[in-house]
């Protein structure tokens, strides 16, 4: 039995700092377990400009901990109105590694994000020209399309166009969900890839729904049955390059997630690792975690491998019931139990 795995230093291809104060209590975590990682721009207002986005680094860099390393990977947030000039240039000055198309209204802060899908089709042609990286949030917005249904309606009524007329445009289609967005990935050419949350590994929508509402398991796109999540378990650990880390970590506070309208987002970035590595355990695939966590994503992004190493430890790690963040109560993924695998350092 393997009791102890290093690997390259990993890096987080999907998660959300927010700003100010909440923003300089939650980037520790990350930058305690990961050398990069690529941050959403759902701010308010959004991060929709080479400015915004080289003002929004700076503030995640004087919150990395001293003496620890950590790069932030910033993305543009892409809208009806994207300036695509703007986003050459700050994808040519190193700014942004990325742009982010919300559906409009899909989730958290995405109000200003894309209303027509097909009408971003000129940005999307300077993007596939430049090579910049294209992150989607894969999910249609229609009240009459079931929520449980709306990634493969994505799939069917978006994705493939897209893909399809711009063939030389990378594609993460994100936190994916589903054994159809499994499919499609494994389907489509090297330039699209996805990135899975632990979340999405670990529970399937009964753990949002049975025994009463569980709010700390509400994400979007919501978990759903247990067959995506075992497809989901059986790509992540497959070993294919298609298929990497990305958390999803995002913070709300307990107060905001345990009420009438209970906001959608985990927090996985404390024991992010931890909780990822159980799934490979299970799945008798250590062997493929370096691949998923810290291989399969620098090489989607064109970008080098990080040089240093982490290692985990089989031990016994009880996750608080609670965090503090700002003098209030934040609730991680995995709240209250007890995990196989230790973050070493
Ligand atoms: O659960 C989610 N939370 N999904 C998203 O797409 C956004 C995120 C957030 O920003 O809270
Ligand atoms: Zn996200």
């Amino acid at each position: 039995m393997t009791d102890s795995l290093t690997i390259r230093r990993p890096d987080d291809w999907h998660l959300h700092f927010r700003d100010d104060a909440i923003m300089r209590e939650v980037v520790p975590y990350t930058a305690r377990q990961f050398a990069r990682a690529i941050v959403m721009p759902n701010l308010t207002p959004p991060v929709t400009t080479t400015a915004l986005g080289a003002a929004y680094r700076e503030r995640i860099m004087a919150a990395v901990p001293q003496g620890v390393s950590f790069t932030p990977l910033m993305t543009c947030y892409l809208t009806d109105n994207t300036d695509a000039d703007d986003l050459a240039r700050g994808a040519a000055q190193g700014v942004f590694t990325a742009a982010k198309m919300y559906p409009a209204n899909a989730t958290t802060n995405s109000a200003a994000g894309v209303t027509n899908v097909e009408k971003l089709y000129p940005v999307l042609a300077r993007m596939e020209a430049e090579d910049i990286v294209l992150c989607i949030h894969g999910e249609v917005t229609d009240h009459h399309v079931d929520v449980f249904d709306r990634e493969k309606e994505f799939i069917d009524r978006h994705l493939r166009g897209i893909v399809a007329a711009f063939p030389g445009l990378r594609v993460v289609f994100e936190h994916i969900t589903t054994s159809d967005a499994v499919d499609f990935v494994l389907e489509s050419g090297p330039q699209v890839a996805a990135t899975i949350t632990p979340q999405h590994l670990h529970i399937n929508r009964n753990a949002m729904l049975v025994g009463g509402i569980q709010p700390h398991n509400y994400c979007l796109p919501v978990a759903k049955r247990e067959t995506h999540r075992l497809a989901l378990r059986k790509a992540a650990t497959s070993g294919s390059p298609k298929f990497f880390l990305g958390t999803d970590s995002a913070p709300h506070l307990r107060r905001d997630k345990e009420s009438a309208c209970g906001c959608a987002g985990i927090f996985g970035a404390p024991y992010a690792l931890e909780s990822y590595i159980t799934v490979f355990d299970e799945e008798a695939a250590l062997a493929q975690f370096e691949g998923f966590a810290s291989l399969h994503g620098p090489a989607f992004y064109k970008l080098p491998v990080n040089q240093e190493s982490v290692t985990l430890e089989r031990a016994a790690l009880a996750v608080p019931p609670m965090l503090q963040v700002t003098g209030e109560e934040i609730v991680p993924f995995h709240a209250g139990t007890t995990l196989g695998w230790r973050f070493v350092g």
